[in-house]
């Protein structure tokens, strides 16, 4: 990781902007604050790519879009990168931020970048309408920079998928975990979910209805992982309620999209996130 990352910066410094994938359910919290410094100190414009549209909800995806292209120097568009149609519109997009590029002898060039998982090499690979990133559902499978030209006016620059080392705030990454950004070593599963189950009592409680056949009223998230053990029979051998394979569903039908369109986020929650750490900073800060 740290050579990726030396290097994704040597590389900027060559590039004119940076075509930032995140993923649309989640996205501040799948918006790396690495890319973001390296952007900045370079001064890269950035098109931010809202990808997995398909499985956000269009509601929370409208926000985000409004709240991302309010950014000095940023662009945002949501797609889905399975969709030929949306993947189409993103270099003509992205060259409208540095319009003094966009030519046959000065072709734009864009760096793509993201942390693991979110759609790089599905969104290359259906650019360039051959398969030449290697696409895979475990983080990590992007490992070496590549560089390929997508017509005479615009040339792209693929980077390994980049994770930072200290991940702020807790809740990023039980949502990264849910949506399978980081590896699966680095979770428990049953945490997760459970985490998730919080949020979706939330905000999604009558997904869980329609999915899964109980009422959620009365439920909490350990309550909701039970329910789903019970509703489908999971037990052990010992005859006891298996939460870890509850814990597996909830987390397969949300990453399959199959409980329907659903975002952790939204600009609100996150501007209340931080409102919160900063009242936590400063509470610790202060002297009794
Ligand atoms: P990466 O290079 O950033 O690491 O991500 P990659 O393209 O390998 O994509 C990770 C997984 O996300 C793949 O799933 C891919 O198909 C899926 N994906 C990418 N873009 C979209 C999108 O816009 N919508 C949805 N629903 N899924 C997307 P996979 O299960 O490994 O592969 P596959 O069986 O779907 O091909």
């Amino acid at each position: 990781m740290v050579t990726a990352r030396k290097e994704a910066a040597k590389a900027m410094a060559r590039v004119d902007l940076v075509i930032e994938i995140i993923d649309a359910r989640l996205p501040a919290a799948s918006s790396n604050p690495m890319i973001t410094e390296m952007r900045l100190h370079r001064q890269r414009p950035c098109l931010k790519v809202l990808n997995k549209a398909d499985l956000a909800d269009p509601l929370a995806t409208g926000l985000w879009l409004r709240a991302f292209s309010a950014q000095k120097h940023t662009k945002a568009i949501a797609v889905s990168c399975k969709r030929l149609a949306d993947i189409v519109k993103i270099p003509a997009r992205a060259a409208s931020l540095v319009p003094h590029r966009d030519s046959t002898l000065k072709p734009v060039r864009a760096m793509v970048m993201g942390i693991p998982n979110v759609g790089k090499s599905t969104f290359i690979n259906a650019l360039l309408k051959r398969k030449v990133a290697k696409v895979g559902d475990e983080p990590g499978v992007t490992k070496n920079q590549a560089r390929y030209d997508v017509n005479d006016r615009f040339e792209l620059i693929d980077t390994p998928g980049l994770m930072w080392p200290a991940i702020a705030q807790a809740t990023d990454g039980l949502m990264l975990a849910a949506s399978h950004s980081v590896g699966t070593n680095a979770y428990i599963d049953e945490e997760v979910a459970t985490y998730l189950a919080t949020v979706l009592l939330a905000r999604y409680a009558k997904l869980l209805t329609a999915r899964y056949g109980f009422a959620t009223e009365t439920l909490d998230g350990p309550a909701v992982i039970e329910a789903i053990a019970m509703r489908r029979g999971y037990r052990s051998r010992g005859g006891e309620l298996d939460f870890e394979r509850a814990s597996r569903t909830l987390l397969d039908d949300y990453r399959s999209g199959a409980l329907g369109r659903i975002s952790l986020e939204t600009p609100q929650s996150r501007a209340t996130l931080l409102v919160v750490k900063d009242d936590v900073n400063t509470t610790e800060g202060t002297a009794p």
